[in-house]
């Protein structure tokens, strides 16, 4: 099993994985107008697809379309240079992965970020709500794979260092927090759209803020994309939305087992997260 790539194979069909890299190496043509939305996966993806797109739009109307549209390694080379400029690629590619026609063109890049115990919650929620993952472990054991790096797009450290080291030689990331987007939305959405230049008045920056709260996306019906993927009619990419929630789950002896392989992961790293 590739632990890096996702474990679903649902897509392109037929495509394979092998074939993507080679096309994206060779005949992807990045456009210096791309915007790509980088993260490591349960990081806030949906959220800042959808206040992005609005920044873009220009209005605080919900995107009528599927996040998988957008989905970089998931979308057929073919399918993404069809799509008319300017694109937003939403990826959760390591760096060390990205096509580096990317870089050559300074292509604007966001990555998101958010704690990790968090995010390892959140993606056993994922892994073990949608069939096609086929997962039937227990939380114990998920959290053994997630600290391995055996799971989708892992190790979460080396993807978030290696995404970070990068701004020190290039010029056009921008960093985002997603427990600062929990802090104080609108003041993240305009430092947004200061950076992708599409700026708007401050009274825009609230009404997309009141359009992307938790509840509001959740409501949103067409976020219910590819119907019949999850187990239960519970399933849902919004599932809580909060800071702190890996409380819930860990237990003691696996928060300190969780603080000590971060700190000797991270220690090269001055990134701050907050866990509550
Ligand atoms: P939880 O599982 O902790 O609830 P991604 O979109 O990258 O897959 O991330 C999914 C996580 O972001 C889920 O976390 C989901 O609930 C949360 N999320 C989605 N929309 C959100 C919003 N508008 N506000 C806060 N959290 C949101």
């Amino acid at each position: 099993r590739n632990h890096i790539l996702p474990t679903m194979e649902v897509w392109p069909e037929g495509y394979g994985w092998k074939k993507w890299f080679d096309e994206a190496e060779t005949k992807f043509k990045a456009r210096p107008d791309d915007l790509y939305i980088a993260s490591f996966p349960k990081s806030g993806h949906h959220w800042s697809f959808e206040f992005v797109n609005m920044l873009y739009q220009g209005n605080a109307h919900s995107v009528n379309k599927s996040k998988l549209n957008n989905f970089f390694e998931l979308r057929t080379i073919k399918e993404i240079e069809d799509m008319p400029s300017p694109r937003i690629l939403l990826t959760h590619l390591p760096y060390d992965l990205m096509p580096r026609d990317i870089f050559e063109k300074n292509c604007k890049i966001i990555y998101i970020m958010r704690n990790p115990k968090d995010v390892c919650v959140s993606q056993f929620h994922h892994v073990s709500g949608i069939a096609e993952y086929k997962y039937d472990g227990d939380w114990d054991h998920f959290f053994k794979v997630f600290l391995k790096g055996e799971v989708d797009y892992g190790p979460w450290f080396k993807h978030v260092k290696d995404w970070w080291k990068l701004r020190q030689e290039y010029d056009h990331m921008m960093y985002v927090h997603y427990e600062e987007l929990k802090k104080c939305l609108p003041a993240q959405i305009k430092r947004i759209a200061e950076f992708i230049n599409k700026t708007h008045d401050e009274q825009m920056y609230l009404n997309i803020a009141n359009a992307c709260t938790f509840e509001a996306m959740k409501k949103n019906a067409q976020f219910k994309e590819l119907p019949g993927i999850f187990k239960t009619k519970e399933g849902s990419f919004f599932r809580k939305g909060q800071v702190g929630d890996w409380k819930n789950t860990f237990t003691v002896a696996q928060n300190e087992e969780f603080d000590k392989a971060f700190k000797r992961e991270m220690e090269d790293c001055d990134i701050q997260f907050t866990f509550d």
